[in-house]
Protein backbone atom coordinates (compact mmCIF):
# COMPACT_ATOMS: atom_id res chain seq x y z
CA UNK A 1 0.00 0.00 0.00
CA UNK A 2 1.45 3.07 -0.64
CA UNK A 3 1.99 6.26 1.95
CA UNK A 4 -0.81 8.32 0.59
CA UNK A 5 -3.27 5.81 0.27
CA UNK A 6 -2.21 4.73 4.24
CA UNK A 7 -2.14 8.13 5.09
CA UNK A 8 -5.44 8.84 3.67
CA UNK A 9 -7.28 5.60 4.90
CA UNK A 10 -6.05 6.55 8.64
CA UNK A 11 -7.45 9.93 8.89
CA UNK A 12 -10.98 8.91 6.99
CA UNK A 13 -11.52 6.31 9.90
CA UNK A 14 -9.85 8.50 12.57
CA UNK A 15 -13.46 10.55 11.54
CA UNK A 16 -16.56 10.14 13.30
CA UNK A 17 -18.73 9.39 10.07
CA UNK A 18 -16.54 6.19 9.38
CA UNK A 19 -16.72 4.95 12.54
CA UNK A 20 -20.08 5.62 12.88
CA UNK A 21 -20.48 3.53 9.22
CA UNK A 22 -18.17 1.23 10.42
CA UNK A 23 -20.15 -0.04 12.75
CA UNK A 24 -23.37 -1.09 10.53
CA UNK A 25 -21.07 -2.92 8.28
CA UNK A 26 -22.37 -6.46 7.52
CA UNK A 27 -26.27 -5.22 8.02
CA UNK A 28 -28.08 -5.84 5.02
CA UNK A 29 -30.57 -2.86 6.22
CA UNK A 30 -32.17 -0.91 3.25
CA UNK A 31 -32.25 3.15 3.88
CA UNK A 32 -35.63 4.55 5.14
CA UNK A 33 -36.79 6.42 2.84
CA UNK A 34 -36.74 9.89 3.90
CA UNK A 35 -32.81 9.11 4.43
CA UNK A 36 -32.88 8.03 0.68
CA UNK A 37 -35.31 10.97 0.28
CA UNK A 38 -32.16 13.41 1.68
CA UNK A 39 -28.98 12.13 -0.35
CA UNK A 40 -29.98 12.25 -4.14
CA UNK A 41 -27.19 12.33 -6.93
CA UNK A 42 -25.93 14.96 -8.41
CA UNK A 43 -27.49 16.16 -11.72
CA UNK A 44 -26.30 17.88 -14.79
CA UNK A 45 -23.01 19.20 -14.64
CA UNK A 46 -20.57 18.07 -12.51
CA UNK A 47 -16.60 17.57 -11.71
CA UNK A 48 -15.58 13.54 -11.47
CA UNK A 49 -14.56 14.29 -8.19
CA UNK A 50 -17.97 15.67 -6.87
CA UNK A 51 -19.24 12.70 -8.83
CA UNK A 52 -17.27 10.61 -6.29
CA UNK A 53 -17.92 12.56 -3.24
CA UNK A 54 -21.50 12.17 -3.72
CA UNK A 55 -20.93 8.01 -4.04
CA UNK A 56 -19.51 8.01 -0.31
CA UNK A 57 -22.29 10.02 0.95
CA UNK A 58 -24.82 7.51 -1.23
CA UNK A 59 -22.71 4.17 -0.43
CA UNK A 60 -20.93 4.00 2.87
CA UNK A 61 -20.20 1.60 4.25
CA UNK A 62 -20.73 -0.28 1.51
CA UNK A 63 -18.22 1.61 -0.37
CA UNK A 64 -16.05 4.41 0.91
CA UNK A 65 -15.08 5.60 -2.85
CA UNK A 66 -10.95 5.33 -1.16
CA UNK A 67 -8.56 7.26 -2.64
CA UNK A 68 -7.39 4.50 -4.71
CA UNK A 69 -10.05 1.11 -5.13
CA UNK A 70 -7.16 -1.45 -4.30
CA UNK A 71 -9.25 -3.86 -2.43
CA UNK A 72 -7.01 -2.66 0.68
CA UNK A 73 -10.37 -0.05 1.90
CA UNK A 74 -12.38 -0.76 4.80
CA UNK A 75 -14.24 -3.33 2.58
CA UNK A 76 -12.29 -6.23 2.72
CA UNK A 77 -14.31 -9.24 3.18
CA UNK A 78 -17.35 -7.60 2.58
CA UNK A 79 -19.24 -9.87 0.38
CA UNK A 80 -22.46 -8.99 -0.08
CA UNK A 81 -21.01 -5.57 0.06
CA UNK A 82 -18.14 -3.84 -2.38
CA UNK A 83 -15.40 -5.87 -0.64
CA UNK A 84 -13.43 -9.19 -1.93
CA UNK A 85 -13.97 -12.50 0.00
CA UNK A 86 -12.00 -13.31 2.62
CA UNK A 87 -8.73 -11.46 3.34
CA UNK A 88 -10.04 -9.44 -0.03
CA UNK A 89 -6.50 -10.85 -1.66
CA UNK A 90 -8.41 -11.87 -4.63
CA UNK A 91 -9.53 -8.15 -5.19
CA UNK A 92 -5.81 -6.96 -4.32
CA UNK A 93 -4.63 -9.70 -6.42
CA UNK A 94 -5.86 -7.74 -9.06
CA UNK A 95 -4.98 -4.28 -8.49
CA UNK A 96 -1.78 -5.33 -7.76
CA UNK A 97 -0.76 -7.77 -10.81
CA UNK A 98 -1.78 -4.94 -13.16
CA UNK A 99 0.17 -2.17 -11.19
CA UNK A 100 3.23 -4.31 -11.70
CA UNK A 101 2.52 -4.61 -15.76
CA UNK A 102 4.46 -0.97 -17.13
CA UNK A 103 4.12 0.96 -20.29
CA UNK A 104 6.67 1.40 -22.90
CA UNK A 105 6.50 5.19 -23.50
CA UNK A 106 7.07 5.14 -27.40
CA UNK A 107 7.39 8.82 -29.26
CA UNK A 108 8.41 8.66 -32.11
CA UNK A 109 5.75 7.69 -34.43
CA UNK A 110 2.45 9.72 -36.63
CA UNK A 111 -0.03 8.99 -34.35
CA UNK A 112 -2.42 12.08 -33.69
CA UNK A 113 -5.88 12.06 -33.13
CA UNK A 114 -5.93 7.97 -32.12
CA UNK A 115 -9.35 6.09 -32.87
CA UNK A 116 -10.22 4.01 -29.54
CA UNK A 117 -13.66 2.52 -31.36
CA UNK A 118 -14.07 -1.17 -31.67
CA UNK A 119 -16.44 -3.41 -32.70
CA UNK A 120 -18.28 -5.57 -30.12
CA UNK A 121 -19.98 -8.20 -31.98
CA UNK A 122 -21.71 -5.85 -34.69
CA UNK A 123 -21.67 -3.25 -32.47
CA UNK A 124 -19.29 -0.36 -33.11
CA UNK A 125 -18.52 1.18 -29.60
CA UNK A 126 -16.50 4.24 -28.93
CA UNK A 127 -14.15 2.65 -26.88
CA UNK A 128 -13.03 -1.18 -25.34
CA UNK A 129 -14.64 -0.41 -21.99
CA UNK A 130 -18.34 -2.22 -21.13
CA UNK A 131 -19.72 -1.83 -17.81
CA UNK A 132 -19.29 -5.49 -16.26
CA UNK A 133 -23.02 -6.93 -15.06
CA UNK A 134 -23.32 -5.90 -11.64
CA UNK A 135 -26.16 -6.60 -8.86
CA UNK A 136 -27.81 -6.49 -5.81
CA UNK A 137 -28.19 -2.70 -5.55
CA UNK A 138 -29.70 -3.27 -1.94
CA UNK A 139 -26.99 -5.85 -0.06
CA UNK A 140 -24.50 -4.81 -2.40
CA UNK A 141 -24.74 -1.14 -2.46
CA UNK A 142 -26.75 0.10 0.17
CA UNK A 143 -30.00 0.24 -1.62
CA UNK A 144 -29.98 4.34 -2.18
CA UNK A 145 -30.58 3.62 -5.94
CA UNK A 146 -33.91 1.43 -7.16
CA UNK A 147 -32.72 -1.09 -9.47
CA UNK A 148 -34.73 0.69 -12.02
CA UNK A 149 -32.72 3.66 -11.24
CA UNK A 150 -29.25 1.89 -10.76
CA UNK A 151 -29.73 -0.08 -14.61
CA UNK A 152 -30.92 3.62 -16.16
CA UNK A 153 -27.97 5.05 -14.74
CA UNK A 154 -25.67 2.68 -16.23
CA UNK A 155 -27.27 1.74 -18.97
CA UNK A 156 -28.22 5.19 -20.04
CA UNK A 157 -25.03 6.63 -19.34
CA UNK A 158 -22.92 4.30 -21.17
CA UNK A 159 -24.64 5.03 -24.26
CA UNK A 160 -24.26 8.56 -23.91
CA UNK A 161 -20.54 7.93 -23.54
CA UNK A 162 -21.24 5.43 -26.96
CA UNK A 163 -20.58 2.56 -24.85
CA UNK A 164 -22.53 -0.61 -23.40
CA UNK A 165 -24.16 -0.63 -20.39
CA UNK A 166 -24.71 -3.86 -18.45
CA UNK A 167 -28.16 -5.94 -16.94
CA UNK A 168 -26.95 -8.31 -14.54
CA UNK A 169 -28.96 -11.64 -12.72
CA UNK A 170 -28.55 -11.83 -8.87
CA UNK A 171 -28.93 -15.50 -7.38
CA UNK A 172 -31.67 -14.84 -5.22
CA UNK A 173 -33.81 -12.79 -8.04
CA UNK A 174 -37.19 -14.43 -9.12
CA UNK A 175 -37.60 -13.92 -12.84
CA UNK A 176 -39.62 -11.20 -12.54
CA UNK A 177 -37.25 -8.89 -11.16
CA UNK A 178 -34.91 -9.86 -14.26
CA UNK A 179 -37.83 -9.43 -16.43
CA UNK A 180 -38.31 -5.38 -15.08
CA UNK A 181 -34.36 -4.62 -15.56
CA UNK A 182 -34.93 -5.70 -19.29
CA UNK A 183 -38.10 -3.82 -19.22
CA UNK A 184 -36.43 -0.77 -18.49
CA UNK A 185 -33.35 -0.98 -20.65
CA UNK A 186 -36.31 -1.86 -23.46
CA UNK A 187 -38.10 1.13 -22.49
CA UNK A 188 -35.26 2.89 -22.92
CA UNK A 189 -33.76 1.65 -25.90
CA UNK A 190 -30.25 1.35 -24.58
CA UNK A 191 -27.85 -1.70 -25.64
CA UNK A 192 -26.18 -3.26 -23.38
CA UNK A 193 -24.98 -6.88 -22.55
CA UNK A 194 -26.50 -8.75 -19.86
CA UNK A 195 -24.68 -11.11 -17.16
CA UNK A 196 -26.57 -14.71 -16.36
CA UNK A 197 -26.04 -16.71 -13.05
CA UNK A 198 -24.69 -20.34 -13.71
CA UNK A 199 -29.06 -21.46 -12.61
CA UNK A 200 -30.18 -24.85 -14.37
CA UNK A 201 -29.44 -24.91 -17.87
CA UNK A 202 -33.49 -24.77 -18.93
CA UNK A 203 -33.64 -21.69 -16.60
CA UNK A 204 -30.75 -19.72 -18.46
CA UNK A 205 -31.99 -20.46 -21.94
CA UNK A 206 -35.54 -19.20 -20.76
CA UNK A 207 -33.61 -15.85 -19.54
CA UNK A 208 -31.37 -15.69 -22.92
CA UNK A 209 -34.44 -15.68 -24.82
CA UNK A 210 -36.32 -12.80 -23.26
CA UNK A 211 -32.41 -10.80 -22.98
CA UNK A 212 -32.68 -11.56 -26.90
CA UNK A 213 -35.73 -9.60 -27.02
CA UNK A 214 -34.48 -6.69 -24.90
CA UNK A 215 -31.47 -4.83 -27.57
CA UNK A 216 -29.00 -6.97 -25.53
CA UNK A 217 -26.01 -7.20 -27.56
CA UNK A 218 -24.02 -10.25 -25.79
CA UNK A 219 -24.42 -12.47 -22.88
CA UNK A 220 -22.12 -13.54 -19.99
CA UNK A 221 -22.36 -16.26 -17.61
CA UNK A 222 -20.48 -15.86 -14.46
CA UNK A 223 -19.76 -19.72 -14.02
CA UNK A 224 -17.43 -18.94 -10.95
CA UNK A 225 -20.64 -17.94 -8.80
CA UNK A 226 -21.31 -21.67 -9.31
CA UNK A 227 -20.49 -21.37 -5.30
CA UNK A 228 -22.63 -19.63 -4.03
CA UNK A 229 -25.94 -22.55 -4.13
CA UNK A 230 -25.32 -22.21 -0.32
CA UNK A 231 -26.99 -18.12 -0.77
CA UNK A 232 -29.65 -19.32 -3.30
CA UNK A 233 -32.79 -18.53 -2.18
CA UNK A 234 -35.43 -21.79 -2.44
CA UNK A 235 -36.24 -22.92 -5.36
CA UNK A 236 -33.20 -21.47 -7.18
CA UNK A 237 -29.98 -22.85 -7.86
CA UNK A 238 -26.64 -22.61 -9.55
CA UNK A 239 -24.32 -24.96 -10.42
CA UNK A 240 -20.86 -25.58 -12.09
CA UNK A 241 -21.15 -26.12 -15.74
CA UNK A 242 -19.89 -29.59 -17.01
CA UNK A 243 -18.30 -29.46 -20.93
CA UNK A 244 -21.77 -31.44 -22.08
CA UNK A 245 -23.52 -28.21 -20.50
CA UNK A 246 -21.73 -25.86 -22.23
CA UNK A 247 -21.68 -27.15 -24.94
CA UNK A 248 -25.72 -26.85 -24.70
CA UNK A 249 -25.82 -22.80 -23.74
CA UNK A 250 -23.70 -22.13 -26.71
CA UNK A 251 -26.13 -23.90 -28.70
CA UNK A 252 -29.29 -22.41 -27.46
CA UNK A 253 -27.96 -19.22 -26.96
CA UNK A 254 -29.53 -16.60 -29.51
CA UNK A 255 -26.71 -14.12 -28.84
CA UNK A 256 -23.37 -14.38 -28.67
CA UNK A 257 -22.10 -16.04 -25.18
CA UNK A 258 -18.97 -15.31 -23.33
CA UNK A 259 -18.05 -17.73 -20.30
CA UNK A 260 -17.09 -15.49 -17.08
CA UNK A 261 -14.80 -16.43 -14.81
CA UNK A 262 -12.18 -18.26 -16.65
CA UNK A 263 -8.44 -18.08 -14.89
CA UNK A 264 -6.86 -20.60 -16.56
CA UNK A 265 -5.29 -21.89 -20.15
CA UNK A 266 -6.96 -25.59 -20.14
CA UNK A 267 -10.86 -23.93 -19.39
CA UNK A 268 -10.33 -21.46 -21.98
CA UNK A 269 -9.49 -24.07 -24.12
CA UNK A 270 -12.89 -26.20 -23.23
CA UNK A 271 -14.86 -22.83 -23.47
CA UNK A 272 -13.61 -22.86 -27.00
CA UNK A 273 -14.34 -26.08 -27.10
CA UNK A 274 -17.72 -25.61 -26.68
CA UNK A 275 -18.23 -23.01 -29.04
CA UNK A 276 -18.90 -19.96 -27.09
CA UNK A 277 -17.77 -16.80 -28.73
CA UNK A 278 -15.74 -15.81 -26.17
CA UNK A 279 -14.24 -15.68 -22.63
CA UNK A 280 -14.18 -13.51 -19.89
CA UNK A 281 -10.83 -13.39 -17.74
CA UNK A 282 -12.02 -12.52 -14.52
CA UNK A 283 -11.86 -13.59 -10.62
CA UNK A 284 -15.23 -11.96 -9.97
CA UNK A 285 -13.54 -9.22 -8.80
CA UNK A 286 -12.02 -11.48 -5.93
CA UNK A 287 -15.54 -12.34 -4.51
CA UNK A 288 -16.16 -15.74 -5.10
CA UNK A 289 -13.11 -18.10 -4.76
CA UNK A 290 -10.55 -16.11 -2.26
CA UNK A 291 -6.87 -15.82 -2.89
CA UNK A 292 -7.11 -16.12 -6.03
CA UNK A 293 -4.41 -14.77 -8.87
CA UNK A 294 -4.99 -11.27 -10.39
CA UNK A 295 -6.47 -11.48 -13.91
CA UNK A 296 -3.33 -9.53 -15.46
CA UNK A 297 -1.32 -12.67 -13.94
CA UNK A 298 -3.52 -15.13 -15.95
CA UNK A 299 -4.16 -12.94 -19.06
CA UNK A 300 -1.25 -13.53 -21.12
CA UNK A 301 -0.86 -17.38 -21.02
CA UNK A 302 -4.70 -17.36 -21.78
CA UNK A 303 -4.63 -14.97 -24.20
CA UNK A 304 -1.49 -17.40 -26.41
CA UNK A 305 -3.27 -20.83 -25.81
CA UNK A 306 -6.50 -18.92 -27.08
CA UNK A 307 -4.17 -17.72 -30.03
CA UNK A 308 -7.76 -15.58 -31.84
CA UNK A 309 -9.47 -18.63 -31.42
CA UNK A 310 -12.72 -16.91 -29.43
CA UNK A 311 -12.92 -12.96 -28.07
CA UNK A 312 -11.47 -11.98 -24.74
CA UNK A 313 -12.35 -9.96 -22.17
CA UNK A 314 -11.03 -9.09 -18.83
CA UNK A 315 -11.69 -7.59 -15.94
CA UNK A 316 -10.45 -6.64 -12.72
CA UNK A 317 -9.65 -3.11 -10.94
CA UNK A 318 -10.26 -1.22 -14.80
CA UNK A 319 -9.98 2.65 -13.39
CA UNK A 320 -8.01 4.56 -16.24
CA UNK A 321 -7.15 4.82 -20.03
CA UNK A 322 -3.89 3.01 -19.01
CA UNK A 323 -5.36 -0.29 -17.24
CA UNK A 324 -7.56 -0.62 -20.38
CA UNK A 325 -4.27 -0.16 -22.78
CA UNK A 326 -1.98 -2.86 -20.56
CA UNK A 327 -5.04 -5.32 -20.29
CA UNK A 328 -5.21 -4.98 -24.57
CA UNK A 329 -1.77 -5.23 -24.74
CA UNK A 330 -1.29 -8.24 -22.79
CA UNK A 331 -4.08 -9.95 -25.16
CA UNK A 332 -7.91 -9.03 -24.37
CA UNK A 333 -10.05 -7.31 -27.05
CA UNK A 334 -12.22 -5.21 -24.54
CA UNK A 335 -12.26 -4.86 -20.76
CA UNK A 336 -15.44 -4.59 -17.91
CA UNK A 337 -15.31 -2.14 -15.23
CA UNK A 338 -17.01 -2.98 -12.52
CA UNK A 339 -16.77 -0.94 -8.89
CA UNK A 340 -16.04 2.25 -10.42
CA UNK A 341 -18.67 2.21 -13.11
CA UNK A 342 -21.53 1.83 -9.59
CA UNK A 343 -19.81 4.41 -8.05
CA UNK A 344 -20.50 6.80 -10.79
CA UNK A 345 -24.33 5.60 -11.45
CA UNK A 346 -24.47 6.54 -7.38
CA UNK A 347 -22.71 9.48 -7.61
CA UNK A 348 -24.16 11.13 -10.88
CA UNK A 349 -26.65 9.02 -12.26
CA UNK A 350 -26.25 8.22 -15.98
CA UNK A 351 -24.45 11.36 -16.02
CA UNK A 352 -21.77 10.16 -13.42
CA UNK A 353 -21.26 7.46 -15.72
CA UNK A 354 -20.96 8.81 -19.02
CA UNK A 355 -18.15 11.24 -16.93
CA UNK A 356 -16.38 8.44 -15.93
CA UNK A 357 -16.60 6.52 -18.81
CA UNK A 358 -15.43 9.47 -21.03
CA UNK A 359 -12.72 9.75 -18.73
CA UNK A 360 -11.49 6.76 -19.17
CA UNK A 361 -11.63 7.09 -23.30
CA UNK A 362 -9.64 10.12 -23.04
CA UNK A 363 -7.44 8.52 -20.97
CA UNK A 364 -6.55 5.97 -23.19
CA UNK A 365 -6.39 7.90 -25.80
CA UNK A 366 -3.62 9.53 -24.43
CA UNK A 367 -1.95 6.43 -23.41
CA UNK A 368 -2.17 5.49 -27.17
CA UNK A 369 -0.70 8.38 -28.32
CA UNK A 370 2.61 7.50 -26.01
CA UNK A 371 2.68 4.23 -27.23
CA UNK A 372 2.50 4.53 -30.65
CA UNK A 373 -1.00 3.28 -31.88
CA UNK A 374 -3.47 4.90 -33.68
CA UNK A 375 -6.26 2.19 -33.81
CA UNK A 376 -7.01 -0.17 -30.42
CA UNK A 377 -6.24 -3.42 -32.81
CA UNK A 378 -2.43 -1.61 -32.99
CA UNK A 379 -2.20 -2.16 -29.33
CA UNK A 380 0.67 -5.27 -28.69
CA UNK A 381 2.74 -6.91 -26.38
CA UNK A 382 5.68 -4.42 -27.01
CA UNK A 383 3.89 -1.56 -25.52
CA UNK A 384 4.19 -3.02 -21.93
CA UNK A 385 6.88 -4.76 -19.85
CA UNK A 386 5.27 -8.02 -18.16
CA UNK A 387 6.61 -9.22 -15.12
CA UNK A 388 8.52 -12.93 -16.65
CA UNK A 389 6.19 -15.23 -14.21
CA UNK A 390 3.09 -14.15 -15.99
CA UNK A 391 4.44 -15.63 -19.34
CA UNK A 392 4.56 -19.19 -20.38
C1 LIG B 1 -21.32 -5.20 -6.22
C2 LIG B 1 -20.91 -6.18 -7.27
C3 LIG B 1 -21.87 -6.99 -7.86
C4 LIG B 1 -21.50 -7.90 -8.86
N1 LIG B 1 -22.48 -8.65 -9.46
C5 LIG B 1 -22.15 -9.46 -10.51
C6 LIG B 1 -23.14 -10.18 -11.21
O1 LIG B 1 -24.32 -10.15 -10.90
N2 LIG B 1 -22.73 -10.94 -12.28
C7 LIG B 1 -21.42 -11.01 -12.67
O2 LIG B 1 -21.10 -11.68 -13.66
N3 LIG B 1 -20.46 -10.34 -11.98
C8 LIG B 1 -20.79 -9.57 -10.94
N4 LIG B 1 -19.82 -8.85 -10.30
C9 LIG B 1 -18.42 -8.95 -10.75
C10 LIG B 1 -18.12 -7.92 -11.83
O3 LIG B 1 -18.81 -8.20 -13.01
C11 LIG B 1 -16.63 -7.87 -12.14
O4 LIG B 1 -16.22 -9.15 -12.58
C12 LIG B 1 -15.77 -7.48 -10.94
O5 LIG B 1 -16.40 -6.50 -10.17
C13 LIG B 1 -14.36 -7.01 -11.35
O6 LIG B 1 -14.39 -5.73 -11.85
P1 LIG B 1 -13.95 -4.42 -10.97
O7 LIG B 1 -12.64 -4.75 -10.35
O8 LIG B 1 -13.88 -3.35 -12.02
O9 LIG B 1 -15.03 -4.22 -9.98
C14 LIG B 1 -20.17 -7.97 -9.27
C15 LIG B 1 -19.21 -7.14 -8.68
C16 LIG B 1 -19.57 -6.25 -7.70
C17 LIG B 1 -18.51 -5.37 -7.09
Amino acid sequence: MTESVLMDRRSFLRSGAAMGAAAALGSTEVFAAEEKAKIRPLEGKMTYEEVRNRAREMMMPRCYVCPECNGRGPCVGQVPGFGGMGASRGFQANYDSLAAVQLNSRVVHGVHVPDTSIDFFGTKISMPVVAAPTGGTTYNMGGKLTEEEFVTAICGGCSKAGTLGAVADGIGDPLPVFEKRLETLKKLGFKAIVGLKPRLNKDIIERMKLAAQAGVVALTIDLDSAGRAARATKGQTVEPKTFEQLKELVKASPLPLLFKGIMTPDEAELCIQAGAAGIVVSNHGGRTLADTPGAAAVLPRIADKVNGRCYIMVDGTVARGTDVEKYLAMGAQCTLAGRHFVRAAHGGLADGVALFANKIRSELAVAMVLTGAQRVSEINRKMVVIPKDYLA
